[in-house]
């Protein structure tokens, strides 16, 4: 047994880049749509939005470009949307997803579930209801697949976010809004609530995919992976699922205790280097 397992409560794929990342998880995204193909069954994937997926949707369309790889039994239910927000403006997830997946493969539009950032107040709950509900009447959701935020938040559910919680309207975290900021004229133009399928709602998914990029996620890696799970940091509470694997570059398992402290877990090269980082 390898023992930097024993400071890793999830398993972590750590791949030298983004693209080689995001290239293996579409291949399992491909491979499982082609096997349910076969048996002439539905796919039910959830997805996410974001600047880690973009990588991710590329090789998909690729794939249904150069390979064939068609969607036509593919039904998706996207984690959030901004609140309020109109569905055609830019920052808007459904504006992303078309423009970086829907738009360029034979999925069948009526196969496409987003939470409606149009929806009257008064209707916010009942739509939140009939969310749950589709998920449940498409059979569930096979694969999810989630980014996670400098907060550890999955989906829009910031800290806090309770292990039972479901589809709902919820007040984005100031961090996420500056995070955020980049996609909007200012930080005043960021909404400041969201809808977002739950945690339990996640959680109820088959097999669950996390991509992290990038230095700036590798203090939450190490938080979600390692420490004990907490509402404080909603992407641990992943570790109370039984399918699911975090797919980071080699920067965003920069602070894994494997990485990090590698004598710690009884695996270590002492090289020069390694040496010099102890003393
Ligand atoms: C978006 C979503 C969020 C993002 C997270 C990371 O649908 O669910 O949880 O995955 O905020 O965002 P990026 O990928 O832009 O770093």
């Amino acid at each position: 047994m390898d023992l930097s397992d024993s400071f890793e409560k999830i398993p972590v794929n750590v791949f030298s880049t983004p693209k080689q990342g995001s290239a293996f998880v579409a291949r399992q995204i491909a491979d499982f749509i082609i096997a349910k193909q076969k048996k002439k069954e539905k796919c039910v994937l959830g997805l996410a939005t974001g600047s880690t997926p973009k990588s991710l949707y590329t090789e998909l369309i690729r794939l249904h470009k150069e390979e064939k790889l068609s969607f036509k039994n593919v039904i998706t239910f996207n984690l959030d949307e901004y609140y309020p927000i109109d569905n055609k403006a830019l920052q808007s997830y459904n504006r992303f997803m078309q423009t970086n997946l829907f738009n360029h493969i034979d999925i069948n539009p009526k196969n496409i579930h987003i939470p409606n950032g149009e929806v009257a107040k008064e209707d916010i709950k009942e739509h939140c209801r009939q969310y749950e509900k589709m998920i449940k009447n498409a059979g569930g959701i096979d694969l999810q697949i989630l980014g996670i935020g400098n907060n550890g938040h999955i989906g829009f559910n910031e800290p806090g976010s309770g292990i039972y919680s479901k589809t709902r309207l919820i007040t984005l975290d100031n961090s996420t809004r500056i995070a955020n900021a980049y996609e909007f004229a200012n930080i005043s133009q960021v909404p400041r609530l969201a809808i977002t399928m739950g945690i339990s709602t996640i959680l109820q998914s088959k097999k669950i995919i996390l991509m992290a990029w990038g230095s700036a996620k590798a203090p939450v890696i190490k938080k979600a992976v390692e420490e004990d799970d907490s509402e404080q940091v909603p992407a641990s509470l992943l570790q109370n699922h039984d399918d699911v694997t975090f797919v980071v570059d080699e920067a965003a398992a920069s602070e894994l205790t494997r990485n990090k402290s590698p004598w710690l877990t009884g695996d270590c090269d002492w090289t020069p280097k390694m040496i010099k980082k102890l003393w």
